[in-house]
């Protein structure tokens, strides 16, 4: 399975990995195999949207942003374009 903190250490998503990869990692390794739901609000260019996909092996995922979404995005998950 894939790992959070080296998952984050891709490119573009370091800031994640040095100040809370820890963190985020035991909070969201239960969940690695569970059948979940998980909405991202701003997904910008989609890089942690894919690595959501990735990491949890059983999610349905949603996403929504103000900026228009690359439609590439939406083999992946459903997404809503809007304010939050
Ligand atoms: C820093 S980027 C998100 C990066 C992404 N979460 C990642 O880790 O790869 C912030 C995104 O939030 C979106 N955003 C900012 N304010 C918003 C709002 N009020 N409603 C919806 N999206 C918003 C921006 O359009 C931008 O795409």
């Amino acid at each position: 399975m894939l790992d959070f903190v080296e998952a984050f250490k891709r490119p573009k998503c370091g800031k994640l990995v040095v100040e809370h990869g820890e963190l985020y990692n035991n909070l969201f390794l239960p969940y690695q195999d569970k059948a979940i739901r998980m909405l991202e609000i701003g997904i910008w260019n989609g890089v942690s949207f894919k690595i959501w996909k990735e990491y949890f092996l059983n999610v349905a995922l949603f996403g929504i942003d103000m900026s228009i979404p690359d439609p590439a995005l939406l083999e992946i998950g459903k997404i809503f374009f809007g304010d939050q």
